[in-house]
């Protein structure tokens, strides 16, 4: 009951974040057309308006009026029609777009706009249009690979235009390698990005996430229940905000956040070697980890055989990072996670004061909707100026908006 009126919570509140933005969306000819349907499906259920429009090439591969079913607006295909022209009209479009995708965008489409050709409605518009431009490349592996296309890509770069690196996998054509759409989902986040104020631009945020393993013997490991999904969030919001970021991740199932740099590690051990490596290049740390506080102490280089006594386990403690970052910080912002079943602000307090950290994320991990594995969390901020801030039932992706921007007072003030 809860999951499902949350889940429904959670879109309503997502499309009224995005309400009234509006994403021009030009489709060119390749089969990943099918997929920018799936776009336009997640862009609308977000609450963005979605105008669509295609070249004639597209519309061999998916027809006009699915997409306008889905949007709920006239899709635009010709330059030269006069209905269209008057019902919609390119410059409109072109002023219209807060952000203008191009997906999926073929070689020539790339080709076309790098060389400031505009002979169809999708390169006329996105040349008049100031609004951001995000490109999704799609084709064979070997196009992609081209040194044109390549050189093309660089040039749009530098002239500010926005790509995204297109997916390894099976493709269309037969090959396997990179050429596949970026995923629906992706795009939107991306378009999210774009649409957000760029206030962690000049941030290089070092953030940690997920569960360590520490092995027992080849089959097995201690480890704890935590998903990485806060980590990744505070990531992923990171990012939109303009921040630079390097993710230290334990293991998880979830996808790499765009436009990190991910370091992935196994133990408690590790982790604070990938941290310490990181540290002196970053300017704000936010460990979301749940960093194992023991590991065996010796591991059994073989399988342990199951037998009918009991067995004793000795478990010797891992260095506390966070502590280790607090002694020997130089300018940077600290923040903590508390994870708590008792005493959530005492004991964060106390964290607080002994890690000496600028600010810690106090869940109790034992309340409903908070913790691990979901995707939301219930927080409570507090600073070491003694503000103590308790937050209602929120997503991770909001709880990290919170977190940076308590982080940015913080940090004016200094
Ligand atoms: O990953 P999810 O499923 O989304 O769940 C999120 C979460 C519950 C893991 C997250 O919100 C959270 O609370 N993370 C911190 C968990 C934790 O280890 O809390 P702690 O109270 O034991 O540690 C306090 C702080 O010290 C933490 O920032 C921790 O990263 C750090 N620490 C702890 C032990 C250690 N040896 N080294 C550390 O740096």
């Amino acid at each position: 009951m809860f999951a499902k009126s949350f889940v429904i919570g959670y879109f309503q509140s997502m499309a009224e974040a995005q309400k009234g933005h509006t994403v021009v969306l030009g489709v060119a000819g390749g089969i990943a057309c099918y997929k920018a349907v799936e776009l336009v499906r997640l862009l609308v259920r977000d609450g963005f308006s979605v105008q669509v429009l295609m070249t004639r090439e597209a519309m061999e591969f998916v027809t006009p009026l699915t997409f306008q079913t889905l949007s709920g607006h006239p899709v635009a295909t010709e330059i030269f029609s006069l209905t269209q022209e008057s019902e919609i009209g390119h410059i409109n479009l072109a002023d219209q777009a807060e952000v203008f995708v191009i997906a999926p965008a073929t070689a020539n489409i790339i080709g076309k706009i790098a060389a400031g050709i505009a002979d169809d409605l999708l390169t006329t518009v996105v040349m008049a249009t100031r609004a951001p431009v995000l490109i999704a490349p799609s084709m064979n592996v070997h196009m992609y690979g081209n040194p044109i296309l390549q050189e093309n890509i660089r040039k749009l770069k530098r002239l500010g235009y926005n790509f995204m690196e297109p997916a390894e996998g099976y493709l269309a054509c037969g090959y396997e390698g990179k050429g596949r759409l970026p995923e629906p989902e992706e795009i939107v986040e991306q378009v999210r990005g774009l649409l957000k104020k760029k206030d962690l631009a000049g941030e290089k945020l070092l953030i940690t996430a997920g569960p360590n393993h520490e092995a027992i013997d080849p089959v097995r490991y201690l480890t704890s229940r935590s998903s990485g999904k806060m980590g990744y969030a505070l990531a992923r919001a990171g990012v939109r905000r303009g921040a630079e970021v390097t993710l230290i991740s334990g293991p998880t199932s979830l996808p790499p956040p765009a436009g990190t740099r991910l370091v992935r590690v196994k133990t408690a051990a590790e982790m604070r070697e990938a941290v310490m490596d990181a540290f002196p290049q970053s300017t704000a740390v936010v460990m979301a980890a749940a960093v194992a506080d023991y590991s065996p102490e010796r591991f059994i280089p073989r399988k342990l055989k199951k037998g009918e006594k009991p067995i004793q386990l000795h478990l010797k403690p891992n260095p506390d990072i966070l502590k280790e970052l607090g002694a020997k910080k130089n300018g940077q912002i600290l923040v903590g996670f508390a994870a708590e079943t008792e005493e959530l602000v005492a004991n964060a307090k106390k964290k607080l004061r002994e890690k000496n950290l600028d600010l810690i994320v106090a869940n109790d991990v034992t309340a409903e909707g908070s913790g691990f594995e979901g995707d939301t969390n219930v927080a409570t901020i507090l600073d070491r100026k003694g503000n103590v801030q308790p937050l209602p039932l929120m997503t991770k992706e909001e709880l990290a908006d919170r977190i940076y921007n308590h982080l940015l007072a913080l940090k004016n003030e200094q």
